[in-house]
């Protein structure tokens, strides 16, 4: 593999998501590794298994896979981005049992180099709300399981992020003239940004073209049984407590910043508007976010 320093899945994992705010970076570890263990319980390992993570992103579920079980399973970590698998890599010298690990450049929906019927367990966790052809994902973690193997999903559920969007769509174009349109129409220049719209089906975007029960449906589809849904709603205190932190980050990969929202999209008025209006939410902690993650088991039938 050669070093192409970073690219837009390690830009957004390593700086954009916390806007390089170390103490955003503290909380944020603390929540992805309550997300990462769950997935750990659903793929009920044990010693000698052979784990892969699929999109493995900085190794937090491998890595933790492996600790759990005391280094007693191999771990083959998989991705798109070379510069994360690269960052993974070093990492596990310090943080994992290098010698378990396999690092492999692939996409979900092509587990090349892994052989059909050769692992216990495919986990995977905010990766395939990223992919086009989920399906074709779902068909290759079936393809490399043996039999009685076991797939853990953990993924955001942001579907709700575009119908607020549309909502608030409709409700600018009805007219009705609230006296509260013109912030509205700001945090609506903001969301689409981050969550396009489409009036056509077909092109919603990955991150928003589906819902728990989609991902399920998905599962069985393709050949799982005894899968099992959890879907997990928290609504707490936004972990952003800062101004700029909170116009520096992004909510996924794809997304501008509200900083890159406003210097495309807003007039310097607008932006003053916006922030008397919202920054006083962020910096009192009143702010709150909701978290939607579906937690998703299922086997290969033995
Ligand atoms: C939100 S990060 C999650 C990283 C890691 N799984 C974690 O739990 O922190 C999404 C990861 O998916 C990877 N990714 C995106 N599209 C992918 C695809 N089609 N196949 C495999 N990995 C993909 C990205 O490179 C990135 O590492």
């Amino acid at each position: 593999m050669k070093n192409e320093n970073t690219d837009v899945w390690a830009d957004w994992l390593l700086h954009r998501r916390t806007a390089d705010d170390s103490q955003l970076a503290e909380r944020l570890q603390k929540m992805v590794e309550v997300y990462a263990d769950r997935v750990i319980e659903g793929a009920r390992l044990k010693p000698g298994m052979t784990f892969v993570d699929v999109g493995a992103g900085d190794g937090l579920v491998a890595f933790r896979a492996l600790n759990r079980l005391s280094g007693d399973i191999n771990v083959i970590l998989t991705d798109i981005s070379e510069p994360l698998l690269l960052h993974a890599k070093s990492l596990s010298a310090t943080t994992a049992a290098p010698e378990r690990c396999t690092f492999l450049q692939c996409s979900a929906e092509n587990l090349v180099g892994i052989a059909d019927a050769s692992v216990d367990v495919v986990a995977t966790r905010s990766v395939l709300a990223y992919v086009k052809d989920r399906p074709a994902a779902i068909r290759e973690f079936y393809r490399v399981l043996k039999r009685g193997g076991r797939i853990s999903i953990a993924e955001p559920v942001m579907q709700n992020e575009y119908f607020v969007a549309r909502a608030m769509k409709a409700r600018i174009d009805s007219g009705k003239g609230q006296p509260d349109d013109k912030l509205l129409r700001l945090i609506h220049r903001c969301k689409s940004a981050q969550f396009p719209e489409s009036a056509d089906p077909l092109d919603i975007s990955p991150i928003v073209n589906y819902n728990e029960r989609d991902l399920l449906q998905c599962v069985v589809d393709n050949g799982f049984h005894d899968a099992h849904l959890e879907l997990h709603v928290d609504i707490r205190p936004s972990l952003i407590t800062t101004w700029e932190t909170f116009i520096g980050t992004s909510p996924h990969p794809w997304a501008p910043t509200l900083k890159e929202i406003f210097a495309e999209q807003f007039t310097e008025g607008e932006r003053r508007f916006f922030e008397e209006n919202l920054r006083p939410g962020v910096e009192t902690g009143t702010n709150a976010s909701t978290d939607q993650m579906a937690y998703i088991t299922g086997e290969k039938p033995a």
